[in-house]
């Protein structure tokens, strides 16, 4: 079955308004724990109907811990590696190829997602280096003012990396650190990874369905109140 086809007819309206523009997402992954996350949000998007085309750019240092995490090996393949299957709408850009698509500001893209970000390309982000597609995506993205998502995953952090941080969000980036969260009880590491992933999409305007909202249907009504709390 054509995913990409299905997907894409599945979005006309039952009143025959023209689609909404499906939007285009680059995501980088880079050599931080956290693989998983990479291949869950790269299944999320290749499933979202709204997403015309997703720039997979992998550094050489994300394939080493892809191969410590998942087991993938190398890039030959690698789509289907993760995700067991082809992709019609990734598109894998080499590392080095500062002349791709997305190196320029006139090339059209809506979110860049960095998941997970080291704190080597943190840091060259946040000082304009540029020195690779990654790096240069992201630089892109801060000077067009378009959305830029740095998934940071490091522990403990040191001041370089705190200071980065700042830089990175006073330039215009979202730093939005590899926390799990525990209020939604996840059963799994999966629902955490896909809990976290869910955010982030949250975040750059593609809400999912199925994600957890607090205060919506799981709130549990059993649950003293502060007040009730108090009087105890
Ligand atoms: C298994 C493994 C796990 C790593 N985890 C992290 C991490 O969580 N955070 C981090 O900043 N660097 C981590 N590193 C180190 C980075 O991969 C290294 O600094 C690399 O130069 C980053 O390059 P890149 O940003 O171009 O991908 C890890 C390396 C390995 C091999």
């Amino acid at each position: 079955m054509n995913h990409a086809t299905t997907s894409r007819s599945a979005m006309k309206t039952a009143a025959g308004e023209s689609d909404p523009p499906q939007r285009t997402i680059v995501l980088a992954v880079t050599g931080a724990s956290g693989s998983m996350l990479a291949v869950e949000m790269l299944r999320a998007l290749e499933a979202d109907a709204r997403v015309g085309l997703i720039h997979l750019v992998v550094s050489p240092s994300a394939l080493r811990v892809l191969a410590e995490e998942t087991g993938a090996g190398g890039r030959h393949a690698l789509i289907e590696q993760l995700l067991g299957a082809r992709s019609t709408r990734i598109s894998l850009l080499a590392h080095e190829d500062i002349g791709a698509s997305i190196a320029s500001g006139s090339y059209p893209v809506d979110a860049m997602v960095v998941l997970p970000c080291s704190m080597g390309t943190l840091a060259a982000i946040c000082h304009g280096m540029a020195n690779n597609l990654i790096e240069r995506a992201a630089d892109v993205c801060l000077k067009e003012r378009r959305r830029l998502v740095l998934c940071v995953r490091e522990t403990p952090l040191s001041l370089i990396h705190l200071h980065n941080m700042l830089a990175a969000t006073q330039a215009g980036a979202t730093v939005f650190p590899v926390v799990p969260s525990f209020y939604n009880h996840p059963q799994s590491i999966e629902e955490v990874a896909r809990n976290y992933v869910h955010r982030v999409l949250q975040h750059i305007g593609l809400p999912q369905p199925g994600a957890f909202t607090w205060g919506a249907e799981t709130q549990n009504t059993d649950r003293p109140t502060d007040k009730e709390q108090e009087q105890n």
